[in-house]
């Protein structure tokens, strides 16, 4: 058996810098040993730890959907020791990936339901590898309705510009972006905060599931329209983003009350939440 905290070496293909203050880039990687692709198979909502020798190690949400074949993407906002290192390196330069860790979005659960995906800022990493796998031809007939609402504080600051503009050009998913403010008089997408925002377009709570991910700010405003609306605890799911180290429910860094964050998360539904203590 492989040693489960042994990283993949793989090399920087491309970066791109996403957003206008220049913290969050998507590295595009490439494995150095093909056949380290066949061993790492992951499922939209799991993460990584991405390694930098003499540096440390770091969790990452995995922001490439299983249907894109031949790379990963990992899109990292520069807090820190490890991260602003990982800024600092070049196409060419070799890291280590070890995973996939975690669940992932319930996804044999979700089938034949409408999903309503709402992000905010930089958390929108697993959601994007999320609506690129359900807008797969092999996928899209599996769900229903697919919504999305996006925000973040300013157009500059959204991720994947090019691609929210594609899915917005398309008539199988209806796409809400906004933005907090601006005076951008070329912006033609929607101004307010992401929980308004989900007032405003009122996604029917039917036959439905949430997706929620961003600050907690957000999402502590955009659960009291969700339960409004008629979205469930078990209808609602979210990703938690504790402090890891192992990330395979050995060392205990990342545990409230009985669960691992990193092997039985970091998805939970709410209604999981509800039973666990409030230490998140
Ligand atoms: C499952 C999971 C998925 C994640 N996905 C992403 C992602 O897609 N993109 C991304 O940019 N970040 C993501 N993070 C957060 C990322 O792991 C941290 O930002 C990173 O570990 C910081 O490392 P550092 O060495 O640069 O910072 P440090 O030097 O260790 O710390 C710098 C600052 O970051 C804070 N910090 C450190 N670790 C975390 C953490 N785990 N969560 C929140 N704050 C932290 C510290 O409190 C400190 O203020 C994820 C975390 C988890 C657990
Ligand atoms: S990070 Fe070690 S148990 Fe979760």
């Amino acid at each position: 058996m492989r040693n489960p905290l042994l990283p993949f070496p793989v090399k920087i293909d491309d970066i791109v810098v996403e957003t206008e203050d220049r913290n969050l880039k998507t590295f595009k990687l490439t494995f150095l040993n093909p056949e380290d692709e066949k061993l790492f198979q992951h499922r939209a909502g799991q993460f990584a730890e991405l390694s930098l020798a003499g540096k440390g190690e770091i969790p990452i949400g995995i922001a490439s959907s299983p249907t894109e074949k031949g790379y990963l993407l990992f899109t990292v906002n520069k807090v820190g020791l490890v991260t602003t290192a990982l800024h600092r390196l070049q196409a060419g330069d070799i890291i280590g990936v070890r995973g996939p860790l975690g669940n992932s979005y319930p996804w044999e659960q979700l089938e034949g339901s409408n999903v309503v995906v709402i992000g905010g800022g930089f958390a929108f990493t697993t959601l994007r590898a999320s609506i690129v796998y359900m807008l797969h031809p092999d996928n899209r007939q599996r769900f229903g309705d697919i919504t999305v609402i996006y925000g973040a504080r300013t157009p500059g600051m959204l991720l994947y510009k090019s691609e929210l503009a594609e899915w917005q050009q398309r008539d199988d998913i209806s796409m809400h972006i906004t933005v907090d403010a601006t005076d951008d008089p070329e912006w033609k997408y929607n101004v307010g905060f992401v929980p308004t925002i989900t007032k405003e377009k009122a996604p029917s709570a039917t036959n439905s599931y949430a997706i929620v991910c961003g600050p907690p700010i957000m999402i502590k405003f955009t659960l009291p329209v969700l339960a409004e609306l008629g979205f469930t605890q078990e209808h609602i799911i979210t990703s938690l983003e504790m402090r890891m180290k192992c990330g395979i429910g050995m060392c205990g860094r990342c545990n409230i009350g009985t669960e691992y964050v990193c092997k039985d998360g970091p998805v939970f539904s709410l209604a999981q939440l509800a039973r666990l203590p409030a230490e998140y």
